[in-house]
């Protein structure tokens, strides 16, 4: 059934695996959502359970996932398909490629239309605007911006265009060498924002925000979000991580490589949240800002700073290819499939779902103006498609991938295939899977909607 490669290509090395990993995984989620969904959950509580969910079940299940892809080596939906043929499983199984595939596209349509908050600030940033600016006047930039439809449909645009663009190329021919350089700068910009927060008065507040422990802060909703932010910040349950995991070289070890790409991303997102926090505590704004707090606050240190002109470009320059390496693997699972089932070209999928997506994307572009009275249970459509999505879907996607790699999947082929060298860890593995991240899942799924 497997060959030892795909059709649609493979990564050249272990690193360039990693590299892709983590750039599907490090992105708008690491930057702009986890510090203002801590921000909007109460902080340090928040915190201490997204990194348990990240290890207990985050890290566990991206092995999984990985493991299942390479297997297969096709798009998740026909990875499914038959790994279920070759286990005697029902092909129900393949609802996790469709789900995912469903997941990705819903995902990509909202992705798309934050990245052009960034590609927008970009601009900004390039032309001074924020140089000496007020803790007023960055907010009303900020809204402004939201205010205007024509604006943020332009950036969506091109966004859209951009990620089609490498998607329809295949991802050795431009991103690989893209990403290779532009993580590492990331990084470093990260730090120098740390350096800056570390040294404004609001450094102890912010991090006393982010690592104090206050469990009445913690509600069930919150303890929900925080699951599906596991599982969006590392790319899980929607067959992103399954599709890349199809492209990756046969020996090496899969749990080792995870681990990695875990870390990293954790990594990234813990340091933007000590970058943001204690400007907003020195600048007297609220934590619980919402969606804009990454906006509102960086731009304020940005231009404080001497080279702030510089280093706030390169910032939003770097977030905007963050989300670009991100954006490509939520098209994947998708756009290869159908080159698989219509042996359409590679070019012809990807305009498909990104026109597709686009046009859905128009929902969450006028959730910030003409339709922000529009509520489907209560949520402007970007907020309903980001529940639905990150918080349901994706949790249910790794609940199937755990259970099927779990239970159904023959034990010798998974065991050759993670490369966990030691039995016990192998084990705990193995339990955990079985056991462990479905209970856990479910119970915070049904707490939750209940
Ligand atoms: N992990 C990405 C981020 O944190 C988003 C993403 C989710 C990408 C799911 C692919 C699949 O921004």
């Amino acid at each position: 059934m497997s060959s030892n490669t795909s059709m649609h290509g493979h990564w050249k090395s272990r690193w360039l695996f990693i590299l892709a990993a983590t750039g599907s995984a490090v992105g708008l989620g690491n930057i702009w959502k986890f510090p203002y969904i801590t921000g909007e959950n109460g902080g340090g509580a928040f915190v201490l359970v997204y990194l348990l969910c990240i290890s207990i079940i985050g890290i566990p299940v991206m092995i999984a996932e990985v493991s299942l892809g390479r297997m297969g080596r096709q798009s998740p939906i026909n990875t499914m398909k038959a790994l279920a043929k070759a286990s005697n499983a029902s092909p129900n199984w393949a609802i996790i490629g469709w789900m995912g595939a469903l997941a990705g596209f819903l995902i990509l349509s909202f992705y798309s239309v934050i990245a052009g908050w960034a590609l927008s600030y970009t601009v900004d940033m390039a032309n001074g605007d924020f140089v000496k600016i007020s803790v007023e006047d960055s907010g009303s930039i900020f809204t402004s911006l939201l205010a205007n439809p024509i604006q943020l449909t332009i950036w969506h645009t091109v966004f859209m265009v951009l990620t089609i663009a490498i998607v329809a190329r295949g991802v050795n021919a431009g991103l690989e060498k893209a990403i290779k350089f532009l993580m590492p700068v990331l990084f470093i910009l990260l730090f120098i924002l740390f350096g800056y927060a570390l040294s404004s008065d609001g450094f102890t507040q912010g991090f006393n925000f982010m690592f104090s422990f206050d469990f009445n802060k913690l509600t069930t909703e919150s303890i929900m979000v925080a699951m599906g932010h596991a599982f969006f910040t590392l790319s899980l349950g929607l067959g992103a991580i399954m599709a890349y995991g199809a492209y990756m070289p046969e020996n090496t070890s899969i749990a080792k490589t995870v681990v990695i790409v875990a870390f990293l991303d954790t990594a990234v997102a813990i340091m933007a949240g000590l970058a943001i926090f204690p400007i907003v505590f020195a600048n007297g704004l609220e934590p619980s800002a919402g969606p804009g707090l990454l906006f509102q606050t960086l731009p304020i240190a940005f231009g404080q700073m001497s080279g702030g002109i510089i280093f706030g470009t390169m910032f939003f320059v770097l977030v905007s290819f963050a989300a670009l390496s991100s954006a490509i693997s939520l098209a994947e699972p998708i756009v290869a499939w159908m080159v698989e089932r219509f042996n359409m070209s590679r070019n012809k999928a990807a305009a498909i779902i990104g026109i597709s997506a686009w046009t859905l994307g128009m929902a969450t572009v006028f959730s910030f103006n003409i339709w922000s009275d529009v509520k489907l249970f209560d949520k402007t459509p970007f907020d309903f498609l980001d529940f639905l999505t990150t918080n349901i879907i994706l949790p249910l996607g790794g609940l199937c991938i755990a259970l099927f790699t779990g239970w159904t999947m023959s034990q010798t082929k998974i065991k050759n295939e993670v490369g966990i060298d030691y039995p016990l860890l192998y084990k705990l593995w193995l339990f955990t899977l079985r056991f462990l991240a479905p209970i856990a899942i479910v119970a915070v799924l049904i707490k939750g909607l209940i």
